[in-house]
C-alpha cells in the first residue's frame, strides 16, 4: 500500500508496529471528540485504523481536526502505539493499536454525503446509484467487489492452468440468435446497417473451435435488451468457454472442478455437498415444478391423480377429465398455520394462474395410520376420506402436522404453481440454509418447446445445440420428443450456467434451422459462415458459459446481481449517474443515417429536461 504520498494502509497496522512513525492517507470514517481528546478512524481501501490527536503534542493538527467531517480526505504522519488496557477493539484488526498524530492535513473537504459511508443502512437504489461511487465506499459493497475480483481472478488462473487460452472476441456483431432482443449499433460507414453488441460470444467460440484451438475462454461481456430481474442485467459477465473432443460429461466434470476448488479457495464458509447431482430435466420437473430447483429443502412434488380418481369434487375432476393431473407436496409441521397464511399460499397460487388451491391440514404428530377425518380440516374436506387422506400423506412423503398443497390442472401450470409455492413456503419456514450451496446438473433438456408468437417451433438453449444422437431420427417425426445435449448448472433455486455439446455437421445444422422455421435462403443468410465453417472440418465441439454475476451474488449471499456489479443499471435500463441512456444530437444521428420516430422525436424532447431512470 506504499506510495510517496503514504508509508502504510491504515488497515495493514498491528501491535507489532507499535513505535513505528508512519505516514497514511484516506478518508475520514468516523470522528469522535472525547473531552480534550479528538479521536477519529481513518478508512483506505486496506481498512480502518483509530487515530488521535492530542492537543499538547500538536495543537496545529489538533486545531485541523476539529474541523474535521465525514469523508473529509487526509494525511496523518504519527506514531503506532498501543492502547491502553481496556480500550483496544477486538472486532478490527488494527483494534490493538491507535496512531497518535504529530501531522494532520487535509488534502480534500467533502460535502456531506447523502446517505452515510460509515453506516450500512438501507438507502433507495436511485440515491446509491447516483452517488455510486459514495455507494462503493461502503463496506458491504466494497467487498463485495472484492470477492468478484478473487473469483474472476482464480476463474482464470483455473482456465490457464486447464490448458485454456483466453482469446477477445468482437462486441461488434452481427445478431447471435440468443433468444433475447439485441442492441443495435448503427453503422456510419454503411448507410442502414447495425451491428448488434453480442447476447453471448457463441458463434466466435465454435468458429475459434473450428479453427482449432480446442481449449478456448473469455470473461465475456454479453448484451441482452430484455426485462430485467434481481438476476437480470443488459450487460453482464459470463465465464465463456469452448472445447473439443468432448462430451456432455467432460464438460460437467469440468465446471464441477471449477466450482468445488473456487469455494475450497475462499474459505471454509460454504457447505458444498460434493459430487455435484445430474438430474434430468424430467426428473426436476416432476419432483419440483421447475428446471432451476433449490435442492436445500425437499417439499418434493408428488402426483397425486390416482388418489383421488374418483373423487366428486369439481376442481380435482375437471383437471383430471382435462387431461391434467393432480400434483401437490407436504409441509412438515405446518398444519397449524393461520387462515390468513393459508389465503396468502392461495393468493399466490392464483397469481401463477392457477385456478386455486387446495389445503388439507392434518392435526396431531406421528404416522397418518389409523387417522380420522376430525383430525383433517380442508376446504375440500367432504369430498375427501380419511384413507385417501393419509393416501396423500403417504405420497408426500408427510406425517401427521403437515400441512399438504394440491394444484389441479395442465402440468405447464401445476408446476409453474407449485415451484412458487415451494419457494414461498421454504422462504417462510426459512427451510433453506443460507451457508449452504447446493448446486446440481440438469440435463436432458427437450430440443424444441412451441413458439406461441409464430406457432411453430423454437430452440429451449440455441440453435446450435445437438440433439443426443439417438434421438436424430425423430427429429421431424416427433420434434416435441427430441432431447438436446444441453445442461444447466443450477444453485439453490438458480440458474448459473447452461452449455451445450454442439451440432458441428452442415446437414444437421441445416435440418434444425428447417424445424425452426428458418428456410434455407435465410439461413445462410444469417448462418452461412457457420454453415461454411462446418464444412472445413469442424471438430465436434461443446462448452458452456456460467454467469460470473450470478456465481458471485451467490458466493457474497446478494439477491440482486446489482450488489456485485460496480456500475449497475435500474431496472429500467438506465443510470441515474451518467444519464445514461441519453438523447444525441441531431448531427450525430445524421452522421449514422438515422432519423427519429415521430414519437421517439417527442420523447427525446422531452428527455432532454428530465434524463431516464
Ligand atoms: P445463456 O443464455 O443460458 O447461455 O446464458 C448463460 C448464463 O449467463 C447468465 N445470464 C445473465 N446474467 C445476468 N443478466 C442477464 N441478463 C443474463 N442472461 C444470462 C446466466 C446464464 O446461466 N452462449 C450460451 C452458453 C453456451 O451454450 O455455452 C449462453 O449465453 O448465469
Amino acid at each position: 500500500m506504499r506510495t510517496s504520498m503514504k508509508s502504510h494502509g491504515c488497515g495493514e497496522l498491528r501491535e507489532s508496529d507499535a513505535g513505528t512513525r508512519v505516514t497514511l492517507a484516506g478518508w475520514v470514517h468516523r470522528r469522535r471528540d472525547h473531552g480534550g481528546l479528538i479521536f477519529f478512524d481513518l478508512r483506505d481501501s486496506s481498512g480502518l485504523v483509530q487515530v488521535v490527536v492530542h492537543p499538547e503534542r500538536s495543537s496545529a493538527a489538533f486545531a485541523t481536526a476539529q474541523e474535521l467531517r465525514p469523508e473529509y480526505v487526509v494525511r496523518v504522519t504519527g506514531e503506532v502505539v498501543p492502547r491502553r488496557e481496556g480500550t483496544r477493539n477486538d472486532d478490527l484488526p488494527t483494534g490493538a493499536i491507535e496512531v497518535a498524530t504529530a501531522e494532520l492535513e487535509v488534502l480534500n473537504a467533502s460535502e456531506t454525503p447523502p446517505f452515510p459511508v460509515n453506516q450500512e443502512t438501507p438507502v433507495d437504489e436511485a440515491t446509491r446509484l447516483r452517488y455510486r461511487y459514495l455507494d462503493l465506499r461502503r463496506e458491504r459493497m466494497a467487498s463485495n467487489l472484492r470477492l468478484r475480483h478473487r473469483v474472476v481472478r482464480f476463474m482464470r488462473e483455473f482456465m490457464a492452468r486447464e490448458g485454456f487460452i483466453e482469446i477477445e472476441t468482437p462486441v461488434l456483431n452481427v445478431p447471435t440468435p440468443e433468444g433475447a432482443r439485441d442492441y443495435l449499433v448503427p453503422s456510419r460507414v454503411h448507410p442502414g446497417r447495425f451491428y448488434a453488441l453480442p447476447q453471448s460470444p457463441q458463434q466466435w467460440k465454435q468458429l475459434l473451435m473450428v479453427a482449432g484451438f480446442e481449449r478456448y475462454f473469455q470473461i465475456a461481456r454479453c448484451y441482452r435488451d430484455e426485462d430485467l430481474r434481481a438476476d437480470r442485467q443488459p450487460e453482464f459477465t459470463q465465464l465463456d468457454f469452448e472445447l473439443s473432443f468432448v462430451n456432455q460429461d467432460d464438460v460437467m466434470a469440468l465446471v464441477e472442478s471449477l466450482y468445488a476448488s473456487l469455494c475450497a479457495e475462499l474459505g471454509p464458509q460454504y457447505r458444498l455437498p460434493h459430487p455435484f447431482p445430474r438430474l434430468t430435466y424430467r426428473e426436476v420437473i416432476e419432483r419440483y415444478g421447475s428446471d432451476k430447483p433449490d435442492l436445500r429443502y425437499g417439499l418434493a412434488i408428488a402426483d397425486l391423480t390416482s388418489a383421488l380418481a374418483a373423487s366428486e369434487f369439481q376442481v380435482f375432476r375437471r383437471a383430471i377429465e382435462g387431461g391434467g393431473r393432480v400434483r401437490g407436496f407436504a409441509v412438515p409441521g405446518a398444519a397449524v398455520t393461520p387462515r390468513r397464511g393459508l389465503e396468502r399460499l392461495v393468493e399466490l397460487a392464483r397469481e401463477q394462474g392457477a385456478g386455486g388451491l387446495v389445503w388439507i391440514a392434518i392435526d396431531g404428530e406421528g404416522p397418518v395410520e389409523g387417522l380420522a377425518m376430525d383430525a383433517v380440516r380442508s376446504p375440500a374436506a367432504r369430498f375427501l376420506d380419511a384413507a385417501t387422506v393419509a393416501e396423500l400423506a403417504r405420497r408426500c412423503g408427510a406425517e401427521r402436522g403437515s400441512l399438504l398443497l394440491l394444484a389441479a390442472d395442465r402440468d405447464a401450470v401445476t408446476s409453474k404453481v407449485l415451484d412458487a409455492l415451494r419457494r414461498q413456503v421454504a422462504e417462510e419456514h426459512a427451510l433453506a440454509d443460507p451457508s449452504t450451496l447446493e448446486f446440481a446438473f440438469v440435463t436432458e433438456f427437450p430440443m424444441f418447446e412451441p413458439d406461441a408468437t409464430t406457432g411453430g417451433w423454437g430452440a429451449v438453449h440455441h440453435l446450435f445445440t445437438a440433439p443426443f444422437a439417438e434421438d436424430v431420427p425423430l427429429l421431424a417425426s416427433n420434434t416435441g420428443a427430441v432431447r438436446s445435449q444441453a445442461y444447466d448448472l443450477v444453485c439453490n433455486g438458480q440458474e448459473i450456467g447452461s452449455g451445450s455439446i454442439r451440432i458441428h455437421r452442415r446437414d444437421v445444422q441445416l435440418k434444425v434451422l428447417e424445424l425452426l422455421g428458418i428456410p434455407l435462403d435465410e439461413a445462410e443468410r444469417k448462418f452461412g459462415h457457420m454453415l461454411t465453417a462446418f464444412t472445413f472440418g469442424a471438430p465436434p465441439h461443446g462448452g458452456m458459459a456460467p454467469g460470473i454475476d450470478r456465481t458471485v451474488a451467490l458466493l457474497a449471499g446478494e439477491r440482486d446481481i446489482r450488489e456485485v456489479i460496480a456500475f449497475p443499471k435500474t431496472k429500467s435500463a438506465s443510470d441515474p449517474m451518467t444519464g445514461a441512456p441519453s438523447t444525441v444530437a441531431a448531427a450525430q444521428l445524421a452522421e449514422v443515417h438515422v432519423a427519429l420516430a415521430p414519437d421517439a422525436e417527442q420523447a427525446a424532447a422531452g428527455a432532454l429536461a428530465r434524463p431516464a431512470v
